[in-house]
């Protein structure tokens, strides 16, 4: 643990890249784990591409409000705060999140860059339309007011590609990096799980925080199987040393 504090503090260009097991502590459910996971009990091609949109608008549109209201309920857990910390005591610190909850804005992590969009907003499919979604709780669609088209949540859905500017920023804050830490995800859903693979070719240190294995454990340096709130507060605790102890040799 002390030599990756070294690495932290020496580290020119960190990046945090999370995924639903952050807000899992939250108590918004993941996507795919085992009983308790979103694709577990609801089909993604029914509730999560534009053809599910296109066929059956309310019934997206009412999982989409379902989903709002479970976030609204919830708050940012010590995982989420920890980051934020970390953000505000050293250089360079990036946060790529796929989630769509908010919850790392609401700690107060700076420019977050959003991959997979944010839930709390709904966008219009033609025009550059986008308008926030936080105090609507009704199940009518709202209309684009250019287009007099139905909007829809401003995510990624299966099948589209990721905002220009997330997936431009993103590689670039992944080439660049030299400490990489990916936090709570399965690293299953591409391009996302390739920014680890992107930040290891360029020869970045990569830390997994994840209480499970996954297809990525094994290109990390370090890895801590427990839950994200955990080895984040003990990194945060480790953090606030003086320098003279952070230096000495011991391995994670
Ligand atoms: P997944 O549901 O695929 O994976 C969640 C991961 O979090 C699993 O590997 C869990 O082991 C881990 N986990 C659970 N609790 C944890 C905790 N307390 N601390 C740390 N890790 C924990 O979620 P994502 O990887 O985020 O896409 O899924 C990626 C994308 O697939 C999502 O962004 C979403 C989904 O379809 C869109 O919405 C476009």
């Amino acid at each position: 643990m002390h030599k990756l504090i070294h690495f932290l503090k020496q580290a020119n260009n960190i990046v945090f890249m999370t995924g639903a097991g952050i807000s899992a502590e939250s108590g918004i459910p993941t996507f795919r784990e085992a009983q308790t996971g979103l694709w577990e009990k609801f089909k993604a091609e029914e509730l999560a591409t534009p053809q599910a949109f296109e066929q059956d608008p309310l019934l997206v549109w009412k999982w989409y409000q379902w989903r709002r209201q479970l976030i609204a309920k919830n708050k940012p857990n010590p995982g989420h705060l920890a980051i934020t910390k970390i953000q505000n005591e050293l250089k360079h610190v990036t946060l790529i999140t796929q989630n769509v909850d908010g919850l790392h804005q609401e700690a107060g992590t700076r420019d977050v860059i959003e991959f997979h969009g944010n839930i709390r907003n709904n966008k219009c499919s033609y025009c550059s339309h986008v308008e926030n979604n936080s105090d609507n709780q009704s199940d009518v669609i709202p209309q684009c007011p250019n287009c007099e088209v139905n909007l829809r949540p401003a995510v990624v859905w299966f099948g589209e590609s990721i905002p220009e500017s997330a997936s431009q920023q993103s590689m670039q804050a992944a080439s660049q990096a030299d400490l990489f830490f990916s936090v709570g995800t399965s690293s299953r859903v591409y391009p996302a799980a390739g920014l680890v693979e992107l930040a290891r070719q360029n020869k970045a240190t990569i830390v997994e925080i994840n209480p499970n294995a996954t297809p990525m454990t094994s290109i990390a340096d370090y890895v801590f199987a427990e839950p994200a709130s955990v080895a984040l507060q003990r990194i945060i605790e480790v953090l606030s040393l003086p320098g003279d102890l952070v230096n000495t040799k011991s391995n994670i």
